[in-house]
């Protein structure tokens, strides 16, 4: 039967991380894989996450089922953090997920069953996984104008357009915050008007969520989301703890659903537990129940949010340094669009050639789009980048 089996082509992320392990030379710099590190260059565990662990260690006294949709006080925990009171909690159904992934394939799943033969619009670009996913599905997937290559930042006129062409009852796909792969964010203000635009087009958002709090703040990285579950009522969210809680492995996410009333709400809980039975029965509880006793214990939790904030301070910082090294090195604004930008990512504008040499001769390992990851830099790196930059992007 396997020979109707053609070779899956290699990812390209896990292919540079390869190249980029088998790099003898010491000083490569890698800004290709999404996870965050420290300025030891170092993934860490959060110590907030250390001490629930040895908390749930002590603590817990059976590894018997949860529920299909998971332990419900995580969901409670999550959708307070994430929509914090702008939606009665009768309203809102949830269920825990493999990790972010899981959170937006279930959310898709729950949209092809409510109305099938459904079109996804995602922005262009988005992450590489929505389209794949989609395609997979076998769902219609069509993209609206996002970035502005040119000017490095949001093109909110042809965002504008392409969002208001969207059909009613067409799905769009939205990045809450630190848009991966661009880190272009709307303001405030231009979600104002995105949401709008939303609300009069009678579409559904879903709602992409894996870096809250790596942007501005929890509050602040959560605005676009509140407000849509404020102004178009039913909203699907996405919602990944791999970054904000260090969990990358543990595969702790939740899709957070709002329904129009609380008997909504009842069958759309039924069908996202339905869901779970048909893919894997209970998701993963691990890194589930430390979130839980994180954001349930005010000890805890604080410590976390100063953790996050650190986290948060040491990107942003990153990327003000490498914006002010390029202007050294170049005489012009051209890369100050780095210090706007949040999340873990911005895009170098670059040739494949231009990536090429980066990689070959200055050992600098950068995705073949040009997405950088801000957070696997090291302070030490930035003059060196820098330097390089400026010489092969000329
Ligand atoms: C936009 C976006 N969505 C979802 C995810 C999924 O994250 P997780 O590792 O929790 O599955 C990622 C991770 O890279 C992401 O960048």
């Amino acid at each position: 039967m396997f020979e109707h089996l053609r070779p899956q082509p290699e990812d390209p992320i896990l292919a540079l991380m390869d190249r980029y392990r088998a790099d003898p030379r010491t000083d490569k710099i890698d800004l290709g894989v999404g996870v965050y590190r420290n300025s030891q260059g170092v993934t860490p565990v959060m110590q907030a996450v250390k001490t629930a662990e040895r908390q749930l260690v002590d603590g817990q006294d059976s590894k018997g089922y949860t529920g299909l949709a998971g332990d419900p006080a995580f969901i409670d925990a999550m959708a307070e953090l994430v929509l914090g009171d702008v939606v009665a909690a009768d309203r809102v159904a949830g269920a825990g997920t493999v990790g972010g992934t899981g959170a937006v394939r279930q959310g898709l799943e729950l949209i092809r069953l409510a109305r099938p033969g459904v079109t996804v619009h995602i922005p262009d670009p988005s992450w590489p996984n929505h389209r794949a996913i989609l395609q997979a599905m076998g769902m219609a997937v069509k993209t609206y104008r996002y970035f502005d290559a040119e000017a490095n930042g949001l093109d909110m006129t042809g965002l504008l357009e392409d969002l208001r062409a969207v059909p009613a009852g067409d799905v769009v796909l939205l990045h809450g915050c630190c848009h991966n792969p661009t880190g272009a964010d709307p303001s405030d203000a231009q979600w104002q008007e995105i949401v709008a635009t939303l609300k009069a087009a009678q579409v559904t958002a879903l709602i992409d969520l894996a870096y809250l709090g790596f942007g501005d703040g929890i509050a602040e990285d959560a605005f676009s989301t509140r407000l849509m579950v404020q102004e178009l009522g039913e909203v699907i969210v996405a919602v990944s703890c791999s970054k904000n809680f260090g969990l990358y492995r543990e595969r702790a996410g939740v899709v957070l659903v709002t329904a129009a009333d609380a008997d909504a709400r009842a069958v759309v809980q039924g069908n996202l537990a339905t869901l779970n039975r048909l893919a894997y029965s209970f998701p993963a509880d691990h890194g589930a129940r430390v979130v839980e006793m994180i954001l349930n214990s005010s000890a805890l939790r604080a410590e976390w949010a100063t953790e996050l904030s650190e986290m948060r301070g040491r990107i942003n910082s990153l990327r003000g340094e490498l914006a002010a090294a390029l202007q050294a090195e170049t005489g012009s604004d051209q890369y100050a669009f780095l210090a706007v930008q949040r999340g873990m990512f911005s895009r170098l504008t670059a040739t494949p050639d231009q990536i090429r040499t980066l990689r070959d001769d200055h050992g600098i390992y950068i995705i073949g789009d040009g997405r950088m990851n801000m957070a696997g830099l090291s302070k030490e790196d930035i003059p060196r980048l820098a330097r390089a930059i400026a010489e092969v992007c000329a």
